[in-house]
């Protein structure tokens, strides 16, 4: 009998010990992240500090109830600018070495020496001719010829670049314009890369 009373008291014990523990304390964990991060540089410290999404996304672990859900887009919403002009499209060429680049916000890449890149393929597939990507997200292959090239076509995918947060509250793409990653010149090359019948991604 008393090897089957001690798996039990196992099975038992890892419960009461969770239950015991005290609630993680949001400053607290603050705190810490800030003290690991001592020599970020300035533009890079508030990174550290989520705002109200992140922290509503990370509280209801990427679940948050339709009303927040409804709060959260319609306030990264309205963080978009868009381009004086009016035009959502650039060259589908810079839009390409942009998806590819890595560069921006490393520690190495202070003070910077080149232009941030969107790093783009380190979540999605976008061409047939790049065999290494990341799949975190959707594959974007054959984005434009799916969707074609009207205007509010090419405005919602500049949104989308420029903040995933406002049509997917919880999204997990990071908010390339809101958090001046990338420039409004530069996510407009992005949608040339998706949009453009020409582009790699299209063909
Ligand atoms: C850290 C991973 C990550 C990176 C980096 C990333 N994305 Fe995304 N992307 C996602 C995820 C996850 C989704 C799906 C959720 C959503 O729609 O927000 C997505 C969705 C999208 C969509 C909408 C797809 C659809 O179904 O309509 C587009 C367009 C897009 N990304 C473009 C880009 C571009 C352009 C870049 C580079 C500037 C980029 N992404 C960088 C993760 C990423």
């Amino acid at each position: 009998m008393k090897p089957i009373v001690l798996a039990l008291a196992a099975l038992v014990a890892p419960a009461a010990l969770a239950a015991d523990q005290p609630a993680v304390d949001p400053a607290r964990v603050e705190a810490t992240v800030k003290a690991a991060f001592r020599s970020a540089p300035p533009d890079w410290q508030p990174r550290l500090i989520p705002d109200e999404t992140l922290k509503e996304c990370s509280a209801t672990d990427n679940s948050p109830t339709a009303a927040q859900f409804e709060a959260i887009q319609k306030r990264e919403a309205a963080t978009i600018r868009y381009p004086d002009d009016g035009n959502f499209v650039g060259d589908w060429k810079k839009g390409e070495r942009l998806a590819q680049s890595g560069y921006g916000l490393r520690f190495t890449d202070y003070p910077p020496r080149n232009p941030n890149g969107g790093n783009c393929f380190a979540c999605h597939q976008m061409t047939r001719q790049e065999v290494s990507y990341g799949t975190i997200g959707p594959s974007l292959l054959g984005y434009g010829k799916a969707r074609g090239t009207a205007p509010e076509a090419l405005k919602t995918v500049y949104e989308k670049i420029y903040n995933p947060h406002a049509t997917f509250a919880c999204s997990l793409m990071p908010r390339f314009g809101t958090n001046k990653v990338l420039t409004v010149e530069q996510i407009k090359d992005l949608v040339a890369l998706l949009m453009d019948p020409a582009s790699p991604v299209n063909q």
